[in-house]
This record gives structure tokens, C-alpha cells and sequence, in this order.
């Protein structure tokens, strides 16, 4: 059965936005876990979806369609290859922005197998022309096209296989509602607890073949943001450094200096992280401040702010969201060493 790569099409795959080589993308590839098993934590959604995917094969069905969504980096690429071995089907993979028109859709559609996964990065991005087509074929496994220009065309209506849509994005806010409802599985992914990520770091370093301690995975898991692409991505710049530096073997020694070049401090921001937060405190101290007046404060996007930066500086209390904007927290204040401006 011929299970298709998963090539990450996500122009800014997670990683800080002007860091995403190559080398990097061929090693997330390499780690990425092909199995429940071997897929460490979100326990909830692993039980679930084992559920859903036995009910399934008993039936001989495909499974519902599923909806994987949260900040980048937590495996939602991951779990939908995972659901496909598991399944023992084959994998489209595609992504919201690569579908331009309807008739692309309908070309990729049309060339499913019954069974088969389609899997649609960042579904939040499909125009709403796209979107009214593939919610009606995921209804009913029908797709309407119309043949012919002018007053000689005429609308025919395809039958298609029975397939599965997993889609994921990083904001379910802003996917249509009859599309949203069309998916019968709909997962958040959260963040991993440092010990899943210290599992993860460590089934990491034993597939690239280095040597690490214990306590060096046990620092590194707890400067990753609570991710896994951050991880392995810490991981792969701490092996280059003992490789450099060392012997190769990563010890506490070496990760120490190597997270101090890297300017990651202890909670695992960066400078990036550190200076949206200055600028919030300078300019507004504990004061609610509006999404496009930190863009304007910091010069990254408004996405890049809400999906990259935010998520995990929520996570960790150092921001909170208001209705009049978001506030940098008393924590933030200290971790920063800003005094809090008297009231
Ligand atoms: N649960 C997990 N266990 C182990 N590794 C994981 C897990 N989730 C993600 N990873 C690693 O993190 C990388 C990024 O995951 P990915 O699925 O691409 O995230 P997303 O699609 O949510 O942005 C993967 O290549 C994989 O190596
Ligand atoms: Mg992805």
C-alpha cells in the first residue's frame, strides 16, 4: 500500500518564522512517529480516535472525518499520518492555500479510492468558493461541476468514493461553520507536560544515533515550549554544538552552554519571545493593548503573532486575553525584571 510522504507545504511550519532550512524539515520527517505507540502523550485524543478507528474497521467504513486543531508544532501532521497507518489506507496530502479553485478540488476528489485519507493542511486558508464544494462532497460523497460555458452548460453530478477528510488548522475560529460541522471528530491538541517532551526528546536522540543524559533531556524539556517540533529542533542545535565543542555526547555541561548561546532562558523563550514582551510592558505596561498595535510594536504579522508567539505565552500565564486586547501579566513583569507601574 502506497502511503505518500508527508512533505510539511506549511510556509512557516512552526519554527520561528525565518527559521525553517532544509536539513531541518528532512529531520522532522525522520522522527515523526508512524504509530499510536510510538506517538508520545495527548492520551484523550489517542483514546478516542483508537475507539472511532476500531469501530471503523469492524464496520469495514472509513472513519469519520476529522478536525485536528492548535498551535503548530503539537502533531497534528503527525496524527493524521499516524491515523492512516493505523487505518492501513493511503494519504493525499494537501494544503488549504495549494487549492485555488473548485476544479482543483474536484481533479484531487475525484482521483480518491474508496478508504482513502485526504489530508488538508491549514483548511482554515481554502476560499469560500472551495469550501461550499468540499463540504457538500464530504456530506454526501457527491460533487456537483458544471460542464460547458454560457447557456449550453449544465451541471452534472459526480458520484465519489467514500473517503475521509482530516484537516487541520491552527484557529477553528475561523473555518465557516458548515464546513466545521461537517466534521464528526474535532480535537484540540495541547501543549505536552515536560515529561512527555523528555520522552520525546529521548526517542528522538536514540533514532539520530546521539548519545544524551538523562539530565540534559530533562533541561532540554523543559526549555521547548512544550512542543515537540521545538524539541527536536532544540535537540538538533544542542548535537551540533557537542559535535563542534565536544566529544558528541550530550551532557547537562554541554546543553547548558549551548542554551546560553542559543539565548533561551529557563521557561524556554527566546529573544523573539522576549522582546514582543518588552515592547508590550514598555509601551503599556499591565494595560490591555490591541493585536494590530503589538504587530505594529513588534513588525511581525498578526498570524505569526496569534499563532506562534501567543499560544504559549498563554499557556504559562505571561499573557492574558481581554475583550479590550491582550495584557502582559504580573509574571511576565517579573520574569523580565520590569517593575509593575503603580496604579
Ligand atoms: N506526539 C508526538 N510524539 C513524538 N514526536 C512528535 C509528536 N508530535 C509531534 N512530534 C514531532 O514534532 C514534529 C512536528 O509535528 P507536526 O505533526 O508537524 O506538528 P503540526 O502539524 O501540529 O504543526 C514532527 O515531525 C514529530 O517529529
Ligand atoms: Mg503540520
Amino acid at each position: 500500500m502506497a502511503i505518500e510522504r508527508i512533505v510539511d507545504t506549511s510556509v512557516n511550519a512552526g519554527m520561528s518564522p525565518s527559521d525553517g532550512d532544509v536539513d531541518e524539515q528532512q529531520i522532522e520527517v525522520t522522527l515523526r512517529p508512524q504509530s499510536f505507540d510510538e506517538y508520545v502523550g495527548q492520551e484523550r485524543l489517542k483514546k478516542n480516535l483508537r475507539l472511532s478507528i476500531d469501530a471503523a474497521k469492524k464496520r469495514g467504513e472509513p472513519i469519520d472525518h476529522v478536525l485536528l486543531y492548535g498551535p503548530p508544532g503539537l502533531g497534528k501532521t503527525t496524527m493524521a499520518t499516524v491515523i492512516a497507518n493505523e487505518m492501513v489506507t493511503n494519504i493525499r496530502v494537501t494544503a488549504g492555500p495549494a487549492i485555488e479553485r473548485p476544479g482543483d478540488l474536484a481533479s484531487i476528489l475525484t482521483n480518491l479510492q474508496d478508504g482513502d485519507i485526504l489530508f488538508i493542511d491549514e483548511i482554515h486558508r481554502l476560499s469560500r468558493t472551495v469550501e461550499e464544494v468540499l463540504y457538500a462532497a464530504m456530506e454526501d460523497y457527491k460533487l456537483d461541476i458544471v460542464i460547458g460555458k454560457g447557456p449550453a452548460a449544465r451541471s452534472v453530478r459526480l458520484d465519489l468514493p467514500k473517503f475521509t477528510v482530516i484537516g487541520a488548522t491552527t484557529r477553528t475560529g475561523s473555518l465557516a461553520a458548515p464546513l466545521r460541522d461537517r466534521f464528526g471528530l474535532i480535537y484540540r491538541l495541547e501543549f505536552y507536560t515536560p515529561e512527555e517532551i523528555a520522552r520525546i526528546i529521548t526517542r528522538a536522540a536514540r533514532i539520530l544515533e546521539s548519545t544524551i543524559h538523562p539530565e540534559a533531556a530533562q533541561t532540554l524539556s523543559t526549555r521547548a515550549r512544550l512542543t515537540p517540533r521545538i524539541a527536536n529542533r532544540l535537540l538538533k542545535r544542542v548535537r551540533d554544538y557537542a559535535d563542534v565543542n565536544g566529544d558528541g555526547i550530550i551532557d547537562i555541561t554541554t546543553t547548558n552552554k549551548a542554551l546560553a548561546m542559543l539565548e533561551i532562558d529557563e521557561l524556554g523563550l527566546d529573544p523573539a519571545d522576549r522582546n514582543l514582551l518588552s515592547r508590550i510592558i514598555d509601551s503599556y505596561g499591565d494595560q490591555p493593548v490591541g493585536l494590530t498595535t503589538i504587530s505594529a510594536l513588534t513588525g511581525d504579522e498578526t498570524t505569526t503573532i496569534e499563532d506562534f508567539y501567543e499560544p504559549y505565552l498563554l499557556q504559562i500565564g505571561f499573557i492574558e486575553r481581554t475583550p479590550r486586547g491582550r495584557r502582559a501579566t504580573v509574571k511576565a513583569h517579573r520574569h523580565l525584571g520590569k517593575p509593575l507601574a503603580e496604579a
